[in-house]
C-alpha cells in the first residue's frame, strides 16, 4: 500500500492537493485543492447529496453560516466538552495530542481515556518528548473550536462552526415547518467546518479546515424501532466491532445488519439501517469491502451528546480510522436549545406533541472520503499506476485523443469532444505520444479514453480503450453515448 507521504506528493504532482500558501511554506493542516481536486471533491460531494438528499423523499437541505451565535455553541455543549487532551514539552514547547503519543510510543489503544489516566501513562512510561527528549508537561485540556470576533468591538468574541450539525438543530422549526415534514424525516447539510487540531497529521485525515457532510434524522421518540425501511438493506454483510468485542480484546467479525439487530448490537433499528446506508455508499463508490468495518464507540469514548455511536472505519497504513461516523444524539440538542431560546422545539406527531429523537446522524467529512477513495484507488502495476476510482466521482470520465495532429483527425476529435463534454466530465488531449497520453489519463483514474485515427474518417468509428483492463475496441460514433452512459454511472 502507499504511504500517505508518497500519496501527498503524488496528489501534488498530479493537481489533485497542494498544501496552502505553500509558496510561503504551507500552514499545518490546510490543503488546496487543484483542478482535479476540485472535480473529485464536488463529484464526492454532489453525489453524497444526490443519494442521501434528492433521492430522499422526506429529506431536505440546508447551508447555514460557518459563525453564527455563540450562544449556540454554549448551549450545544462545545464550548464546554469540544476538547482534546494537549501536552507541551518543557523544553522545546513543542505540542502534542497526549492520546496520539502515547499509541504511537505504547501501541495501545486509548479510547475512552480521560485526562488523569493518560497522564497516568505518560509518567509510568517515562515517555518523552520526540523532538528533543525532554518531559511533558502535565495533560490538559484543550477546545478545538477557533475562535473570532465580529465587528470593531473585539471582545464580541464567536466561533468558526466545529460541525454542520448544530445550524440544524438550531434552524430545526424553520425547516420542520417550512417544508411541512414529518417524523420520520431528516435534514442535511454540506459546508464548511473548522477544528484546530493539536496536530493534524496524516495529509488529509487530519485537518484544520474540512468539509462537513451531515444529515441529521428525526424520529418520534416513541416509535424508536419503528423502520420500515430497515428491510432494505438488512441482508448487507460488514465487519462488525462491538463495544464488547473491544473490551475482550477481541476481533471484528462479519454479521449481516438483520443479524445485528437480531442480537441487540445494534439496538436502534434507524442507526442500524443509516449504518448500512453510510458502508453502501462507500461501497457503491467502490470501496474495498474486506477494508471497511462497522466499530461502536466504547462507553468512555461517547460524544458529551451521544447515546450510541457507530463508525465506518477504513484500514490505512496508518491503522484502522474514522472515514464516518454515526451517533445516536437522542433528544439532547433540541432539548439544549428549547431550554435556552426558550423557543418550543416539539411537533405534533400522531396528535401528540413530541420532542423528535435524533436516532441517527450520518457525518464525515469530504476531505476523508477523498483520501479513502484515493488510497484504495491507488494500483502499483508492473509497468503503470492506476487509479481505479469509480467512474462516479473520477474527476475526468473520458478522455479525446486524435492519434496525430495531422490533416482532419484533430477537428474530427473537437467535434467528437463538443459531443461527449456534454455528457460527461470530458478532457482533450493532444501532446504527447498516444502511450504517454494513456498513462497520463490511468494515473488520473479516467475510466475511459477515446481515440480519433484515419479510420474515423473512413468509416465514423473511433477506439475506446478501457483503463482497468487497458482493452481497447472500435464503437461507431453515433453510438458513443448509448456505450459509454451505462458504463459511466
Ligand atoms: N456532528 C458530528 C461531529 O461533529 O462529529
Amino acid at each position: 500500500m502507499i504511504s500517505i507521504d508518497e500519496l501527498a506528493s503524488y496528489c501534488k504532482r498530479r493537481g489533485f492537493v497542494y498544501p496552502s500558501g505553500e509558496i510561503y511554506g504551507g500552514l499545518s493542516g490546510f490543503y488546496d485543492f487543484g483542478p482535479l481536486g476540485v472535480e473529485m471533491k464536488n463529484r464526492i460531494k454532489q453525489n453524497w447529496w444526490n443519494e442521501f438528499v434528492k433521492n430522499e423523499e422526506n429529506i431536505v437541505g440546508l447551508d447555514g453560516s460557518i459563525i453564527t451565535n455563540p450562544k449556540v455553541w454554549e448551549v450545544s455543549g462545545h464550548t464546554e466538552n469540544f476538547t482534546d487532551p494537549i501536552i507541551t514539552c518543557t523544553k522545546c514547547n513543542k505540542e502534542y495530542r497526549a492520546d496520539h503519543v502515547i499509541e504511537d510510543v505504547l501501541k495501545i489503544s486509548t479510547d475512552g481515556l480521560d485526562v488523569k489516566a493518560l497522564n497516568k501513562l505518560i509518567r509510568e512510561n517515562k515517555i518523552k518528548c520526540s523532538n528533543c527528549k525532554k518531559e511533558f508537561s502535565n495533560t490538559k485540556v484543550f477546545n478545538l473550536m477557533f475562535e473570532t470576533s465580529v465587528g470593531a468591538e473585539s471582545e464580541n468574541k464567536a466561533y468558526l462552526r466545529p460541525e454542520t450539525a448544530q445550524l440544524i438543530f438550531a434552524n430545526f422549526k424553520n425547516v420542520y415547518e417550512n417544508s411541512r415534514l414529518k417524523l420520520p424525516c431528516g435534514i442535511a447539510q454540506i459546508g464548511k467546518a473548522y477544528r484546530n487540531e493539536i496536530r493534524p497529521r496524516n495529509f488529509l485525515f487530519r485537518v484544520r479546515e474540512f468539509e462537513h457532510m451531515e444529515l441529521e434524522f428525526f424520529i418520534n421518540p416513541n416509535k424508536k424501532n419503528d423502520c420500515p425501511r430497515l428491510q432494505e438493506v438488512e441482508d448487507l454483510e460488514i465487519s462488525v466491532y462491538t463495544q464488547e468485542m473491544q473490551e475482550k480484546k477481541l476481533k471484528h467479525k462479519k454479521m449481516s445488519i438483520k443479524e445485528c439487530v437480531k442480537k441487540g448490537v445494534m439496538k436502534n433499528k434507524w442507526q442500524a439501517y443509516w449504518n448500512a446506508r453510510m458502508c453502501k455508499w462507500y461501497l457503491s463508490l467502490g470501496i474495498n469491502p474486506k477494508k471497511l468495518r462497522l466499530r461502536q464507540h466504547l462507553k468512555k469514548e461517547l460524544s458529551h451528546y451521544a447515546e450510541d455511536t457507530w463508525d465506518v472505519e477504513y484500514q490505512f497504513s496508518f491503522g484502522w480510522k474514522e472515514i464516518a461516523g454515526n451517533a445516536n444524539r437522542g433528544q439532547f440538542d433540541l432539548k439544549q436549545h428549547e431550554q435556552f431560546s426558550k423557543k418550543k422545539m416539539s411537533v405534533m406527531d400522531d396528535d401528540k406533541k413530541v420532542m423528535p429523537y435524533v436516532a441517527s446522524e450520518p457525518s464525515l467529512g469530504v476531505e476523508r472520503a477523498f483520501l479513502t477513495l484515493i488510497v484504495d484507488a491507488y494500483t502499483q502495476e508492473k509497468e503503470r499506476i492506476v487509479l481505479k476510482l469509480s467512474p462516479k466521482i473520477a474527476p475526468v470520465q473520458i478522455a479525446v485523443f486524435p492519434l496525430v495532429n495531422k490533416e482532419e483527425l484533430p477537428e474530427k476529435s473537437r467535434q467528437i469532444f463538443e459531443l461527449l463534454k456534454n455528457e460527461f466530465q470530458t478532457f482533450y488531449d493532444a501532446s504527447g505520444s498516444i502511450g504517454r497520453r494513456y498513462r497520463r489519463q490511468d494515473e488520473i483514474g479516467t475510466p475511459y479514453c477515446v481515440t480519433i485515427d484515419y479510420e474515423t474518417m473512413e468509416d465514423n468509428t473511433v477506439t475506446i480503450r478501457d483503463r482497468d483492463s487497458m482493452k481497447q475496441w472500435r464503437e461507431n460514433v453515433n453510438e458513443l453515448i448509448t456505450v459509454l452512459k451505462p458504463r459511466l454511472k
